[in-house]
């Protein structure tokens, strides 16, 4: 593998079970996709098209049932469960599109957690002058389900931020927020990425995804299209042929 690709995924494909029928689904069919170290990739698709499914394989949270995934030269999926643990810890941010932010804890301490169990150093300062960039005004000793949507989604994505890690996935960041808090949020993880981290994106943002580096379009499963340094339009199109009923 060449030094500069932080992800490689080789013909993933995903079953789940439906139900307790013991019937399988496939959600994924054969994917192939890579993505550089500081490339900033967006992933779009209709509801249901397997952005988040394609998101979880790609980062070691869930395993494909056939295919290979390699991140930062690593494949997570023949590490032992505790090893792919400290991997993702260490390496990989995920701001979840459900926030998965720990209700009983304050917001501030969901924020350094992933810090304390890496044993990384939590610079206050930082962290509260990142809130002030995100315009995070609520009180960070509240517990998080005293918060707003939108507040929440701030202190899931201040969570990733402030870990330093080399790959960072982002499950439609930007879907609880105004438009100026989306904007700062985009430009934080277009910084991340001209730093080198490797940003993939999730979104239904069109225009967000355009002024990102690719965007990738899923539908039904399947990685239908690759745009490198796409317009607005181009995406606009791309969509709209692709939900147009056959
Ligand atoms: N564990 C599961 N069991 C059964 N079906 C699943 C499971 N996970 C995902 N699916 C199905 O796979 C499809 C893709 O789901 P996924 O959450 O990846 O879509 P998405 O593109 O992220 O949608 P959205 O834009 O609404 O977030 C959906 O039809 C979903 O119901
Ligand atoms: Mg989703």
């Amino acid at each position: 593998m060449t030094k500069n690709k932080a992800i490689v995924l080789e013909n993933v494909t995903k079953s789940v079970e439906i139900g307790e029928s013991g019937k399988t689904m496939e959600i994924l069919h054969d994917i192939s996709l890579e993505a550089e170290k500081g490339e900033f990739l967006s992933i779009i698709g209709a509801s249901g098209s397997g952005k988040t499914s394609l998101l979880h394989c790609m980062s070691g949270l869930s395993i494909p049932t056939k295919g290979q995934v390699t991140i930062l030269d690593v494949h997570p999926y023949e590490l032992r469960a505790s090893k792919i643990a400290a991997f993702r810890r260490t390496k990989i941010g995920f701001i979840f599109q459900a926030y998965n932010l720990l209700p009983a804890l304050p917001a501030f301490e969901n924020i350094v957690l992933p810090l304390r169990l890496a044993g990384k150093k939590i610079d206050k300062q930082e962290i509260l002058s990142l809130l002030d960039q995100l315009k995070f005004h609520a009180d960070i000793t509240s517990f998080v389900d005293a918060l707003s949507g939108g507040e929440q989604q701030k202190i899931a994505i201040a969570r990733v931020l402030v870990a330093n890690c080399e790959v960072v996935f982002a499950d439609e960041p930007t879907g609880a927020l105004d438009s100026v808090s989306g904007k700062i949020v985009f430009d934080l993880l277009r910084y991340l990425a001209n730093q080198g981290v490797c940003v993939i994106m999730v979104t239904h943002d069109i225009e967000l995804a355009a002024n990102t580096d690719r965007a990738i379009i899923m539908k039904d499963g399947q990685l239908v299209h690759s745009i490198s340094k796409p317009f607005a339009t181009q995406l606009f199109e791309a969509m709209s042929e692709e939900t147009r009923p056959a």
